[in-house]
């Protein structure tokens, strides 16, 4: 046979329908035509505390030292984190930060005062890493700084200095120390904690002493310029459930988030353990499916619009330190059995994306469930660390709904499923399935039925070992790292896919999705957008149908016409979008108060109720041509605002420019 031939026929039997038979037992179902929801790039962010050995020797090495780095950050370490596309970092605790009192970080390191890391092993801190290094560490990693303010052992003018230190360009006295400092122009910090753990370390607190004290706190946290803090209130350990009840009820609205911690514990070897080890670990890990569903249960009674954010700030593994180590230091060692954790919790984010906008695993270097670890010059990259490697493609795109239906993976009675898995497209039509086989022992298969999307090519990449305990050492640093991955089959709509035991596996999809035709054909048409304008008070969007416009024209874009001003109205805007390329269109609609956007009156967007500048986001599929466009808004009292952003494949968020938007004409 020719090789030509040989080539060709191996093909059709990869690819013929014939040796295609699914596996009857695990299917997982995507939906591509269903996407709805951005999976936030800040659920991969991380976590670093003056904890052992994250920040000093791990981030942090200073100018004079020996092993590489720039401003005293280490190179090796900022170059790895940058691959992985840190979005965010936490800092400066945990437990440490209500502990901590910023201007002890700030000024000649000679002159900072010194403390005792109470909580981390007794150590002196002498805080040479402080407010101007970290944020030279958030520029060096391109990530947005979030900082935790201190609640429990604080003041309330403390961390309100703190914020205009950061973010204050006025004539001020916190803006002036700063400069002399040698930092001319504010930083913009957006991401805020109002305490840590405030019924435990962070002060011991009952839920409804902790919400009049973080509200009383948040008050005097500003906003400069045009920088809208985020503020994060101090969540649930774990399961208590009545914590988020009461938060959610008493200051909920007030925050943009509220931060859930949840750690997989296990009072045992980060790298000496069997299959029993390795089954309880998973087991407890998918707790947090649990945890998500009913934490967002209670947030949607007091927040049915997902206006307000769960932030799981802290999860990841917690074994017994490594021997030999400082107790106090929480270093562990991480194996092929953390890359796992890190998957299954991550496909799990992904999926509650809706709820779920922002997580930090614990923590960044050196402590709990790290990616890097340090020594002396040495680096180290764990399992954990590759696992946010492949799965960085999620950042920012679109979810895609995914039914699993799988077997379970059984041990000594006990059972769990054996598969775990998430999907999204990102913003150039590429499909990425993330799928992490659980069971210990054997391969499984599995068939994605892609509804909605037609393939043309695949390629994979695989992240196992031979031993489920395998780990990244000093002395070995390179024996865990991806893989390619070519064990799949796939034909029209659907992929057959050979797990590896104890895997994690990255699929990347190339093909097209099928774009209903919702498009209109328009005869008589010109450009702007017919508006509503409504008088009334109202907390909630009403039925604009049911009620008189006092007031009707058109507008060149969605914005509000600035003779419209003052309080207590509404506005409507309708017309059609006219869309040149087809594909899946993503939106952001800020505003204050509330504001909803349908398309081919489909609801997109709903950002309703009374409350500030706020942005949320809706996603759709649309062909080419015009498509109906309507939204609405109303403005109660205080300040008030209304932008709508979109982007697509082929461009960056952007205004809806003039010559996309039209009315109809008689
Ligand atoms: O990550 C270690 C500690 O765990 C954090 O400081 C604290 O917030 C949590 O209890």
């Amino acid at each position: 046979m020719k090789k030509k031939t040989l080539v060709a026929t191996i093909f059709l039997v990869l690819h013929l329908n014939s040796a295609f038979s699914q596996s009857k037992m695990n299917v997982a179902t995507i939906e591509a035509g269903k996407s709805k929801y951005q999976i936030s790039r800040y659920i991969y962010s991380h976590f670093s505390e003056h904890l052992g050995n994250c920040i000093y020797d791990g981030l942090w090495v200073g100018e004079n030292s020996p092993v590489p780095n720039i401003k005293g950050i280490r190179t090796d370490v900022a170059q790895a984190l940058k691959r992985i596309k840190v979005p965010a970092l936490r800092w400066p605790g945990g437990c440490f930060a209500d502990e901590y009192h910023w201007k002890d970080g700030i000024g000649p390191k000679n002159q900072r005062p010194k403390m005792i890391n109470t909580n981390w092993g007794g150590v002196t801190e002498n805080n040479s890493f402080g407010t101007h290094e970290f944020m030279e560490l958030c520029a060096q990693l391109g990530c947005e700084p979030y900082i935790s303010g201190n609640l429990g052992s604080g003041t309330v003018q403390e961390m309100s200095q703190w914020v205009e230190y950061l973010n204050s360009d006025n004539e001020s006295p916190m803006t002036g120390i700063r400069q002399s400092n040698g930092r001319e122009k504010s930083w913009g910090v957006k991401f805020w904690g109002v305490g840590n753990e405030s019924w435990g370390c962070g002060g011991r607190m009952k839920p409804g002493y902790y919400s009049d004290k973080a509200l009383n706190y948040s008050s005097f946290l500003k906003n400069y310029g045009d920088n809208q803090l985020k503020l994060i209130a101090v969540g649930p350990n774990g399961d208590d459930y009545k914590w988020t009840k009461e938060v959610m009820q008493e200051i909920g609205n007030k925050f943009w988030g509220i931060a859930l911690h949840y750690y997989t514990n296990h009072g045992a070897s980060a790298t000496n353990f069997k299959e029993d080890e390795w089954f309880k670990v998973l087991k407890s890990t998918l707790k947090m499916e649990e945890l998500i569903a009913n934490h967002s249960a209670i947030m949607d009674t007091y927040d049915a619009n997902k206006r307000i954010a769960l932030v799981v700030d802290e999860w990841g593994t917690w074994y017994n330190t490594e021997p030999g180590t400082n107790p106090g230091f929480l270093f562990q060692q991480n194996s092929l059995r953390d890359a796992l954790v890190a998957g299954i919790n991550l496909n799990i984010f992904n999926n509650h994306c809706d709820r779920v906008k922002m997580t930090a695993i614990a923590q960044i270097v050196n402590v709990l469930q790290s990616v890097i670890l340090t020594k002396g010059e040495k680096m180290v990259l764990t399992p954990t660390y590759y696992v946010y490697d492949l799965y960085k493609v999620h950042q920012d795109a679109t979810m895609v709904p995914t039914k699993l239906e799988c077997e379970n993976y059984i041990f000594k009675g006990e059972k769990i499923p054996a598969l775990n898995i998430s999907t999204s497209i990102d913003n150039n039509g590429k499909m990425h399935i993330s799928i992490c086989n659980l069971n210990a022992v054997k391969a499984v298969p599995l068939t994605c039925d892609l509804k909605g999307f037609s393939i043309s090519s695949i390629s994979g990449q695989l992240l196992t070992a031979s031993q489920i305990n395998s780990f990244n050492s000093f002395e070995n640093p390179e024996n865990l790292s991806v893989k390619l991955f070519s064990d799949f089959t796939y034909y029209k709509e659907k992929i057959n896919v050979q797990l590896p035991p104890h895997s994690v596996v990255m699929l990347e999809v190339l093909g097209n999705q099928t774009i209903p035709d919702k498009s209109i054909v328009l005869k008589n048409i010109a450009r702007g957008l017919n508006y509503k304008l409504f008088k009334g008070e109202w907390t909630k969007l009403p039925d604009f149908n049911s009620l008189n416009s006092v007031k009707e024209g058109i507008v060149s874009g969605m914005e509000i016409p600035s003779e419209i001003i003052g309080n207590n109205f509404g506005l409507e805007f309708y017309g059609y979008i006219k869309i040149d390329k087809a594909g899946m269109y993503n939106f952001k609609l800020t505003s204050d108060d509330g504001a909803k956007l349908f398309i081919d009156r489909e609801e997109i967007i709903d950002n309703d109720g009374s409350h500030a500048m706020i942005e949320q986001q809706g996603s759709t599929l649309l062909s080419k041509g015009f498509h109906l466009i309507r939204s609405t808004y109303f403005q109660h009292g205080g300040g008030s605002g209304y932008k709508l952003s979109y982007s697509s494949e082929y461009i960056d968020y952007q205004s809806l420019s003039e010559d996309l938007l039209y009315h109809s004409v008689n």
